[in-house]
């Protein structure tokens, strides 16, 4: 049974200052809504029933945005508002649960992740690392088509790219034992490591923050010392899983984009802006006017 999504929330979000001041990252927009929900949205395309936010002080506006807003539902209901209203009453379908954990300090991924061990209790369960937004023809196909593979095989997932080598120490990278792993397709892992050097990188494959992983994690997790960084890191306790459970590495089909950083958020505005019935026709004809 796989139902439990681990998304960290509690990163400062020093890429997107100013606009990551006073309100958190993951609540900046891609054309109507915060990068959040689309992650989550996501999430419950794939299956996903609980949501476990990892977060912190001075966040709370996206656990504002999952939950119900008595006066401004209470006001469009007054005024007629049916569309609005239903947007905002139905931001989660009725079964689905929110859940939030704390990271009292800033210990890296490893550590966020260990934070929810005792909501994950002793189930596998998925990571989804926030700032990345996936664009599929089909919300949440690849996390569905990792959730497939991991029912299938039981083996741990994660969701790899293949990025430009210049571009290799910003990620975790993959190694796969020099198989050429297709889009859409899968291999075995023999190893990864957080942030090579383009010297050291064992491939090109970038793991872009989609995780399935077994209930173990969480045990080494408590052991993994500081790495890359000098942070805890996940990709460090995946390193250690291998020796003992097999991990597959899933190529994804989508296009990703990372809305931690400025470039990135525009790029999935744009992206996303030009397939929404609301705003594509408009956007269209000023990207061609400009
Ligand atoms: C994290 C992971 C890294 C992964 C990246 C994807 O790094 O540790 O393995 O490639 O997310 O965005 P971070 O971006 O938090 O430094």
């Amino acid at each position: 049974m796989l139902s439990k999504v681990v998304i960290p929330v509690a990163g400062l979000g020093t890429r997107v200052l100013p606009a990551s001041k006073a309100i958190p990252k993951e609540m900046l927009s891609v054309v109507d809504k915060p990068v959040i929900q689309h992650v989550v949205e996501e999430a419950v395309a794939a299956g996903f029933k609980q949501i476990i936010l990892v977060t912190r002080s001075g966040k709370s506006a996206i656990e504002d945005h999952f939950d119900s807003h008595y006066e401004l539902e209470a006001e469009l209901d007054r005024k007629g508002k049916v569309s609005l209203l239903t947007s905002v009453k139905e931001i989660l379908p009725a079964d689905i649960e929110v859940i939030s954990v704390r990271q009292p300090f800033a210990k890296g991924l490893g550590h966020a992740v260990l934070c929810a061990a005792a909501v994950t209790g002793g189930e596998d369960f998925a990571v989804m690392l926030p700032d990345m937004l996936i664009d599929n023809a089909t919300t949440g196909a690849d996390m569905q088509a990792m959730v497939e593979r991991y029912g299938q095989s039981g083996a741990g997932q994660i969701m790899v790219e293949a990025v430009p080598e210049d571009q290799v120490e910003r990620y975790g990278i993959v190694d796969c034992g020099g198989a050429a792993v297709e889009v859409g397709h899968g291999a075995s892992l023999c190893g990864m490591v957080e942030k090579p050097a383009r010297a050291d990188a064992p491939s090109n494959l970038a793991i872009v923050g989609r995780y399935i992983l077994p209930a173990r994690v969480m045990d080494l997790l408590k052991d993994t010392q500081p790495g890359a960084g000098g942070e805890i890191q996940l990709t460090d306790a995946l390193v250690q899983l291998i020796q003992e459970a097999p991990l597959e590495a899933y190529s994804m089909t989508g296009d990703i984009y990372d809305c931690g950083n400025k470039a990135g958020l525009l790029q999935a505005n744009v992206a996303l802006g030009l397939k929404h019935p609301e705003t594509a026709e408009a956007l269209k004809a000023f990207l061609a006017r400009i």
